[in-house]
């Protein structure tokens, strides 16, 4: 398989209720499982980030349709790379709150995300390894 991996960021132009959420969730794992697509999708105060792996055609078609989606606002696409594995195999879409209180150790995911929502031009590619980095690393543990 032609693996790849996608992350980007948006923000919600308004809060998401949370019947609206996983609404979105909920159809969007349905599709993912259909497309081999394995995903995490971020939620940091108003920001989203996605990381998105599967095959590279499947990926950038999903991700027209991600980025055109009236839900959110601001898309930057960040990052697409070849990937030698997945780090999300087993969740065809799972979802973080890093605001939520009962995250444990959430303060490094904080900081990276934070650093990745306020990149610009190359910085946006290297932020985005070291999430991806951290998160390889959180799931072998
Ligand atoms: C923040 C955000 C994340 C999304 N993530 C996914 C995703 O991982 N997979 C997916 O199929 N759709 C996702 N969607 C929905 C797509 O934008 C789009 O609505 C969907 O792919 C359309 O599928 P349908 O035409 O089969 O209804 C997401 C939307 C938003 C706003």
């Amino acid at each position: 398989m032609n693996l790849y991996q996608l992350v980007y960021v948006s923000k919600l132009p308004k809060p998401m209720k949370g019947r609206e959420l996983k609404l979105l969730i909920e159809r969007a794992k349905i599709k993912n499982i259909n497309l081999d697509v394995t995903s995490l999708l971020i939620k940091f105060d108003t920001n989203l980030i996605q990381i998105l792996e599967g095959n590279r055609h499947t990926l950038q078609e999903l991700y027209d349709d991600i980025e055109s989606d009236s839900r959110h606002i601001n898309v930057r696409n960040c990052y697409f790379e070849p990937a030698e594995q997945r780090i999300f195999g087993k969740w065809a879409l799972t979802f973080l709150n890093l605001n939520n209180e009962k995250l444990k150790s959430k303060e490094r995911l904080q900081e990276l995300a934070h650093q990745l929502i306020d990149a610009r031009g190359d910085d946006e590619h290297s932020k985005s390894i070291l999430l991806l980095d951290e998160f390889s690393e959180r799931v072998k543990q």
